[in-house]
């Protein structure tokens, strides 16, 4: 069975990057949960349904029967069909997917299957990356990491990666989502790497440290 490590983090604390690059130097697989929260509000969007309306949403995630990408090198999103990779980056699903994430069933309805997913995962290790999955996807991963960065340089760092995120957007984001989970503080046990002066490969190379020391996964590259 794959041993699980949880990544938690604000938009901008550079925890898809870091968590990808991670997961190739162990030989991981890697789930980005946002990536799953993102789709279902796509495809809920598409269908016109309301978002506010939490039995319908739960519905739809429990339909969702698409893919989801483990290779940290192949990560395409597909939607009943539709390449949504791009899309689910877009402002539209961005400003909207806040409140797909905040109706609780929907919440237990994609974390079961990203446990189930884990269980039958063909790697030695997965990195699941996501506000709550230290506390409530995977408590009793052995290695759960808080990645945080100070808001001027979080925001920095979205406005370079040219995804046309502004500043009130992420704050607004960010807001928003800590109503429902807090991913600001790390609980008991998890680990904080503050990264606000870290450059992207440090904080790599600190990532799969503190990994290696506290699981049987080694670095292969
Ligand atoms: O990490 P991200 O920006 O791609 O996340 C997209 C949205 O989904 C964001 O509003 C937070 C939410 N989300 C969540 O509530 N729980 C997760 N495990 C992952 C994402």
């Amino acid at each position: 069975m794959s041993v699980i490590i949880a990544i938690d983090g604000p938009a901008g604390s550079g925890k898809s990057s870091v968590s990808k690059e991670a997961a190739r130097r162990l030989g991981c697989g890697y789930l980005d949960t946002g990536a799953a929260y993102r789709s279902l509000a796509w495809d809920c969007l598409d269908q016109g349904l309301d978002l506010e309306h939490a039995d319908t949403i739960t519905a739809v995630a429990e339909s969702h029967e698409q893919l989801r990408p483990l290779n940290p090198d192949e990560q395409r999103h597909v939607v009943r069909g539709v390449d949504v990779t791009d899309a689910i980056r877009g402002e539209e699903v961005s400003s909207t997917v806040s409140a797909v994430a905040a109706h609780h069933d929907v919440r237990d309805t994609l974390n079961a299957g990203f446990r189930r997913l884990v269980e039958s995962a063909p790697y030695p290790g997965v990195i699941v990356e996501g506000r709550d999955i230290t506390t409530v996807v995977a408590p009793d991963s052995p290695a759960r990491i808080l990645l945080t960065a100070d808001e001027a340089v979080r925001i920095a760092r979205r406005e370079a990666e040219h995804t046309g995120v502004t500043a009130e957007a992420l704050v607004r984001r960010d807001a928003a989502d800590s109503k429902v989970v807090n991913f600001m503080t790390a609980a008991d046990g998890v680990w904080t790497l503050d990264t606000t002066e870290m450059s992207f490969d440090e904080v790599v190379d600190a990532v799969v440290d503190y990994i290696t020391q506290r699981t049987e996964l080694q670095v292969l590259r």
